[in-house]
């Protein structure tokens, strides 16, 4: 038997012709059988359950195979894919899932990173990918413009919010520490995303470096609080150089108090980062639009296009008021390697290398599938799905506060809300039952398949929470899962 027949490595052989590609007729074949299969799972998506789950061992059994030494049917495999392997996991763009914060994605943008994929789409530098990068940059300024921020702002597309928060900290630092990190003090709020803490740590930052101060009882960062910690540390010889704000904090929705915080930044001569990941997009509004003067006036903002902007993984974006200072940061020229490789594609003229302005050399087309979904549906029709969620929290709240049963905790701001089940009568009012009742109802609700709403903790205290921002989401939607939640609470009792 040779080797090749037996399956087992065989490194002499000469690679043949056409060995990793495949016929025309079988690559048409197996894109309308892929396209086939996306459609499907869109038009289905809302007959299935929120969440499917298997356990490791149960996964590893169906999925840990040796290393294919031959290759085998890719139409086969796409359904294998399909079938067994990707539903596994939240289906974000399910109607009545409201965990965490969930995309939707949406049909053309998955055809853009289809596209930018074979396309092998790299808007790096301008000579590598002078078409990539002009849609890169013109989706950033369509960005600018659905945000309000002033002409000048600019940017690039990462991975998500926590590269962008990681992004525009890195030029902060630099900027106000001119490389020498003692004393240096980062400000936010407990209720930040934790990507600050983890930006922070990349950063050199140390845990005392990073000032997390306990939020107002809205849950959000507290001016006076801040500002009497920061003048502290400067007493104590210390270097406060930023603070991050969030717009829509993961937890509640809590918008920090923007206007303030500038203030403070800019009587302190400090870096203001917003961490819009989620909320950015309700600037996008007309209940929105009093954010877009405060935005402006930020040194930096993260929006994830991936959140509430509809568009699926990974999307993240970081645009800040003074591009330069992320080509001080990242800038190939900045950096003492030997690097004579990148020459022939160094910037000409008014070319942009955007890999100058990110962490990333070589770097996908994020973009386009933000671009193609916007010039497929309008920007109009992204205003209005953004407002449609705002509705959904809206009507959920009414809900939760005309229900004796229920309590409304947070919300509902950026289209989360948070609540509580408490039980009618003379059942318990033991703080701590409580908390177990609502983390058991979170469960009961999972289990039935009918909807997905997880927990979260406010000032120590469990409760139910719900992200209302998906545009297939109806009314109808609400009510059943919050009929859900009361069944569920009910079953409980009595405790
Ligand atoms: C406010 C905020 N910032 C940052 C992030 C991190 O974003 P990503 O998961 O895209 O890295 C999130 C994620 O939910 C978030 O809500």
């Amino acid at each position: 038997m040779t080797p090749h027949m037996s399956g087992k490595p065989d490194d002499d052989a000469p690679y043949r012709s056409g060995e990793l590609a495949l016929p025309v007729a079988r690559m048409r074949q197996a894109g309308h059988h892929a396209v086939d299969l996306v459609v499907e799972r869109l038009q289905n998506v809302a007959d299935e359950p929120p969440h499917a789950a298997a356990g490791p061992a149960e996964l590893e059994t169906l999925l840990h195979e040796p290393l294919p030494e031959q290759g085998s049917d890719l139409i086969s495999l796409l359904e294998r894919l399909a079938q067994d392997v990707l539903p596994l996991g939240i289906r974000f763009d399910h109607p009545r899932c409201f965990a965490f914060v969930p995309t939707t994605g949406n049909y053309p943008a998955a055809l853009a990173d289809l596209l930018s994929a074979a396309f092998l789409s790299v808007p790096g530098a301008w000579l590598v990918g002078s078409g990539p990068t002009r849609i890169e940059l013109t989706t950033i300024a369509w960005l600018r413009e659905l945000l309000g921020l002033p002409d000048g702002w600019g940017g690039l597309f990462v991975s998500g919010g926590s590269l962008a928060n990681l992004t525009a900290l890195a030029a902060a630092r630099d900027h106000h520490l001119a490389g020498d990190l003692a004393g240096a003090r980062l400000y936010c709020s407990t209720q930040a995303h934790p990507s600050i803490a983890r930006a922070a740590h990349l950063l050199g930052l140390d845990r005392a470096q990073l000032t997390a101060l306990e939020p107002d009882r809205a849950q959000r960062l507290d001016p006076r609080a801040l500002t009497a910690r920061i003048e502290a540390d400067r007493v104590a010889g210390l270097r406060p150089f930023a603070v991050v704000a969030t717009l829509g904090t993961t937890s509640t929705g809590a918008i920090d108090p923007l206007a303030e915080l500038t203030a403070i930044c800019r009587r302190h001569r400090m870096w203001l980062h917003i961490d819009g990941a989620h909320g950015a997009a309700l600037a996008l509004t007309s209940r929105g639009s009093h954010l877009r003067e405060a935005l402006g006036r930020a040194d930096s903002l993260t929006i994830d296009p991936h959140k509430w902007l509809f568009q699926p993984y990974e999307a993240g974006c970081v645009l800040v008021r003074a591009p330069e200072l992320l080509k001080n940061t990242f800038g190939m020229a900045r950096h003492h390697l030997d690097a004579g490789y990148l020459h022939p594609a160094q910037a000409q003229g008014d070319e942009i290398n955007l890999d100058d302005y990110g962490p990333q050399q070589s770097r996908g087309l994020r973009a386009l599938k933000l671009w193609l979904s916007l010039k497929t549906f309008g920007a109009a029709a992204f205003r209005r799905a953004v407002d449609h969620g705002l509705r959904l929290a809206d009507h959920a709240a009414a809900r939760i506060n005309d229900h004796p049963e229920l309590v409304l905790v947070t919300g509902p701001g950026v289209g989360i809300l948070t609540f509580r089940y408490r039980p009618p009568g003379t059942a318990t009012t033991d703080p701590q039952a409580l908390d177990r009742l609502q983390h058991t109802i979170s469960r009961t609700v999972c289990a039935t398949g009918q909807a997905m709403i997880l927990t979260t903790r406010v000032q120590g205290r469990i409760v139910l929470r719900m992200c209302t921002i998906n545009p297939a989401t109806t009314p109808t939607d609400i009510d059943t899962a919050l009929d859900l939640v009361l069944q569920a609470g009910r079953t409980q009792l009595p405790m």
